[in-house]
């Protein structure tokens, strides 16, 4: 059942009285929620990887070869990132999660923007841009600053520092990519926001969901590989939407 025929207003109204029979809620978010904060995106017209290659600033193997081009990255980030903020997307489901009885938000974005929003059970599957590792000690630690510098070192050992982010070729942490399978295995409601949905294993959530019954509907700018298999697509900005659902 992929609902591309009906209203606006039918949508909103089919999810938000999903959400509110609803006792487990998921909701899965990507680059997209963040874009009204000013966040670029990584794919579509002015992604990040139009500009730039992933294999260049985002796998382990380009840390290996110029540590400084990939710390360059993302002490861009940082500052850019420090300078936005949390938008009406992000809030919205601060207070969804106040609403319902059990929610679970699983986000892909490593831009911090939820927590700093309030939102509590929150499992960021891809890493925060605002935590380090060491490679040599492997102690991962927060570190709020702007600029890390060229090179970062570990204050216990001296070793070099990367940001605890998941680059392409690497595994996801296995108990966070269970929990989140766990959550979506039990949800009855999941919502996908603002993400391309073509990046695994995050990608397969909403089909685990479906798969166990759950209604999965999503919220993009336009449709995704992902939206056949959706009960419903609701084409907006997730600012726009998300405060719709939960008002
Ligand atoms: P993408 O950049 O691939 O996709 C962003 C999605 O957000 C697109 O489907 C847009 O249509 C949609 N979008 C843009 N603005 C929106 C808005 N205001 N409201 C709603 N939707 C909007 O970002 P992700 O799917 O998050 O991984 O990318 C997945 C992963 O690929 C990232 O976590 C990162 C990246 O490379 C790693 O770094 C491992």
């Amino acid at each position: 059942m992929h609902q591309v025929t009906m209203s606006r207003e039918e949508q909103i109204g089919l999810v938000k009285a999903r959400l509110q029979q609803a006792q487990e809620v998921v909701v899965l978010t990507g680059a997209g929620i963040s874009a009204e904060s000013g966040v670029p995106t990584f794919r579509g017209d002015d992604g990040i990887w139009q500009h730039y290659r992933a294999t260049d600033l985002a796998t382990p193997e380009a840390f290996a070869r110029d540590p400084e081009l990939v710390w360059a990255f993302y002490n861009w980030r940082r500052e850019l990132i420090s300078r936005v903020e949390e938008n009406r997307a992000h809030r919205a489901l601060v207070v969804l999660e106040q609403t319902v009885p059990g929610f679970t938000l699983v986000t892909q974005n490593v831009d911090g923007l939820h927590r700093r929003a309030g939102s509590k059970n929150l499992i960021e599957v891809h890493g925060n841009l605002w935590r380090v590792q060491c490679t040599e000690c492997a102690r991962i630690s927060v570190d709020m600053s702007v600029d890390m510098g060229v090179l970062p070192k570990c204050k216990d050992c001296g070793g070099l520092l990367r940001p605890d982010v998941v680059w392409f070729g690497e595994s996801l942490d296995g108990r966070l990519l269970n929990r989140a399978e766990d959550a979506a295995r039990a949800c009855d409601v999941m919502l996908v926001v603002g993400t391309s949905g073509i990046v695994y294993p995050v990608a397969f959530l909403p089909a685990l969901a479906k798969g166990k019954g759950a209604f999965v509907a999503e919220i993009n700018m336009e449709e995704t590989p992902l939206s056949p298999g959706l009960d419903l697509t609701i084409l907006g900005k997730a600012g726009d939407v998300i405060p719709l659902l939960v008002a």
